[in-house]
């Protein structure tokens, strides 16, 4: 390559040439939707290999909720990570939204996230030098729209209109996972993914979380992967995936 193209440019390249649906090949699968192929992840250890994740095969339809429970260390996080094109698998394939994860580089999987993923995670994450507006707005400015109004709105419907300008440490756990949920919907997401999001709530304020996140996603019919302890937000979803030492349970 002669010049490095910005990133926008970039990334506007790389969604224009994600292949979408494709009816003359079936193995594609559909935008919204996810599919792994005897996926693993395996990490070098000084002493051995560990095999984190073995012949992990699955497939998420196009607006399926779905949760993914099982104990303490069993792999649910890699999973996710895997399955959000966070993280590359050893062996296998995974298909984000289409995307061939397992065949894609950086950028492309960058692309791929930015175009198709919203995240929520146990320790919201929010960036702690940014207001809450802003740090809603920031997934549309990353793409060069603008963000502010959405943010604004999304902010609004997750009951904290009027925080907008509030710290992430000026604000409760519950609150601050309110505005992580505004963030992760508000590039419109085919597909939200949330590990443990109400792992650090009391239990009141995990309830109230959990409707927040399915209210917005009846709205929107968004595709949703949630690694859960909580067996009543598991039993909310559509289907249960159970992972035991880092293989899928029938
Ligand atoms: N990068 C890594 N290097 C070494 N071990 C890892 C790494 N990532 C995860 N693990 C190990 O893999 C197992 C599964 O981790 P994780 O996916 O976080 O499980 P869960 O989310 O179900 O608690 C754990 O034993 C964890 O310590
Ligand atoms: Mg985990």
């Amino acid at each position: 390559m002669e010049q490095t193209p910005s990133t926008h440019a970039r990334i506007a390249l790389d969604i224009d040439s994600t292949p979408g649906p494709n009816a003359a090949d079936a193995s594609t699968p559909a935008r919204g939707g996810l599919r792994t192929r005897e996926a693993g992840k395996v990490v070098a250890l000084p002493e051995n290999d560990l095999t984190i994740l073995d012949g992990i095969s699955l497939d998420i339809a196009p607006g399926e909720r779905v949760a993914i429970v099982g104990s303490s260390g069993s792999g649910k996080t890699t999973l996710l990570s895997l399955l959000a094109g966070l993280d590359l698998p050893s062996r296998g394939e995974v298909w984000l939204d289409g995307v061939p994860i397992h065949a894609a580089d950086e950028d492309a999987r960058a692309a791929a996230r930015a175009a198709a993923v919203g995240f929520v995670f146990q320790n919201f994450q929010l960036m702690p030098a940014m207001s809450a507006l802003d740090n809603v707005a920031l997934p549309l400015e990353l793409q060069g729209r603008p963000g502010t109004d959405a943010a604004r709105a999304l902010l609004q419907q997750v009951g904290l209109g009027e925080r907008l300008h509030h710290l992430p440490r000026q604000l409760s756990g519950g609150e601050q996972q309110r505005v992580a949920i505004a963030r992760a919907f508000v590039a419109q997401p085919r597909i939200l993914f949330a590990d443990e999001p109400t792992g650090n709530l009391d239990r009141r304020t995990g309830i109230a979380i959990e409707d927040l996140l399915f209210d917005i996603d009846s709205a929107r019919r968004t595709t949703v992967v949630i690694v859960t302890h909580d067996e009543r937000l598991a039993a909310r979803c559509d289907r249960q995936l159970r992972l035991e030492a880092g293989r899928l349970q029938a």
